[in-house]
């Protein structure tokens, strides 16, 4: 099976299916598309597939010519036809993993992508999820439904789990160049899916079983979500003291060249990662009595951070001859962090929320790649251009996301007040006695 596949790799003639079209499936497909792999992709939303169909890119780190090419020359196709992947060597599962409203996992999109690759499976194929999830998602859930198809793993067929490192906003670290993590069912499984993403991935690290790579996805996200809670509860803490700077501090620490790695605070955190996969963990936890403080803690401390955010406006809005209800409070960047379209969880609609339920009535945003959002049913569309006059308006402006296109020197030149959760305006100069950063100690 090794050399049918590497055969098929050197001629071209492997055939790749990506379930989910998004943030992770689609710069996945584009991949194998461009190396010269006939990909098919396969996805519930049907505006996605014929966007994809017509050469549309919608995804904003991928190179629009890139996606129109591929299309064109016939590499890479969408539909929304569940049971497509029948004629793929290579299956990738690469959907939602979101959270329900009590914060427990939902793995319903694996399940039924796996029951749809079940319903054609033959021999020779190789599945691999992709999809952030629990430790036992793939031989506990995804292996019997496979199995129902009477083909056996490891010698028919074979499966793997490989999770995805994409950090979309990054330049440097992409889909080819991040290493992947590979652990699949049985030794082969491990190898042939090795194999395959080693077509577009130039560093593939086999793991002993799908369940040491699965808790280590997991590892990485709730080190950045522990760390992050850490410099959190730090800002609030320098607050509280007076005179120190975290923003100061973390950049000193991170002149360590060992054992330090900088985190920084904010207004919370967001997307569709760091918040929600420690979750997906404490409930795998619970199962064996276990209960795993540092996920809780830092979510707490995380989950606080907009209704810290909450508080510092509430408190610049008394100090000036205005109401709370009809004070001007302009949100600067919804994204749920800088230069993203993503605005999964964003810590600003926390923001934006817990100002409405305290009756405040005059609140806009500005975000140049989000043109509307919708909070607890209230529509909200961004200004067009943040210009002088904009800025004076306002009572107080708030920066949640620091995305690099922004004119921070205009904005503290022209605000009467300014909340800055990122340390956005750091490298601008004059008098900035109105801005108050998140955790500078200003008090
Ligand atoms: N976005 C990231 O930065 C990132 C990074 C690493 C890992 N991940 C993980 O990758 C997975 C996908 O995340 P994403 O950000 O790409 O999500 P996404 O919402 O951008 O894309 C998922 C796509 O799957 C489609 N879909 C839903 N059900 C389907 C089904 N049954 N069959 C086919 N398609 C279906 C949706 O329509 C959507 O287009 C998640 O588990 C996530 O945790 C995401």
């Amino acid at each position: 099976m090794e050399e049918l596949f590497r055969q098929k790799i050197a001629d071209r003639t492997l055939q790749v299916a990506v379930y989910g079209l998004g943030y992770v499936g689609l710069p996945l497909a584009l991949e194998f598309a461009k190396k010269g792999y006939l990909v098919l992709g396969i996805d519930v939303n049907a505006d996605k597939v014929a966007k994809l169909n017509a050469g549309e890119n919608y995804i904003q780190d991928l190179d629009d010519a890139e996606v129109q090419k591929v299309v064109q020359q016939g590499y890479l196709r969408a539909t929304t036809e569940l049971t497509a992947s029948k004629d793929a060597d290579a299956i990738f599962i690469c959907v939602p993993t979101p959270f329900t409203d009590h914060k427990d996992p939902d793995i319903s999109y694996i399940l039924q992508s796996a029951e749809a690759i079940a319903r054609t499976l033959r021999p020779g194929q190789v599945v691999i999820l992709k999809s952030t999830t629990f430790p036992g998602t793939t031989n506990d859930y995804v292996l019997p439904i496979l199995n129902r198809s009477g083909l056996e793993v490891g010698k028919d067929y074979f499966l793997a789990f490989s999770p995805e490192r994409i950090d979309p906003g990054n330049k440097k670290w992409t889909t080819a160049n991040t290493p992947v993590v590979v652990g699949g069912v049985t030794p082969q499984c491990t190898e042939l899916a090795t194999l395959v993403q080693g077509v577009i991935v130039d560093t593939v690290v086999p793991v002993s079983s799908p369940r040491v790579a699965e808790m280590t996805k997991l590892l990485e996200n709730i080190f950045r979500s522990v760390n992050i809670a850490l410099v959190n509860e730090l800002a609030q803490l320098c607050d509280r003291m007076g005179g120190i700077n975290i923003w100061e501090v973390v950049e000193a620490a991170a002149t360590k060249p060992f054992g330090y790695m900088p985190f920084y605070p904010g207004p919370g955190i967001g997307g569709h990662c760091i918040l929600i996969d420690p979750y997906y963990l404490s409930w795998a936890a619970r199962k064996y009595d276990f209960v795993t403080n540092f996920i809780t803690l830092a979510a707490e401390v995380n989950e606080s951070m907009p209704f810290y955010v909450r508080e510092l406006i509430e408190r610049e809005i008394a100090r000036q001859p205005v109401s709370l209800a009809e004070a001007q409070i302009l949100i600067l960047g919804v994204a749920f962090k800088r230069d993203v379209d993503d605005l999964r969880h964003s810590p600003a609609l926390k923001v934006i929320e817990l100002l409405q339920s305290d009756q405040v009535r005059n609140i806009t945003y500005y975000d140049p790649y989000i043109p509307e959002i919708q909070v607890d049913g209230q529509h909200y569309t961004s200004i067009p251009a943040l210009t002088p006059a904009v800025l004076q308006q306002a009572n107080v402006v708030v920066i949640t996301t620091d995305h690099s296109n922004v004119d921070y020197q205009m904005v503290v030149d022209h605000s009467r007040a300014v909340i800055d959760t990122r340390n956005a305006c750091k490298n601008t100069t004059g008098d900035k006695r109105h801005v108050l950063v998140l955790g500078g100690g200003q008090r």
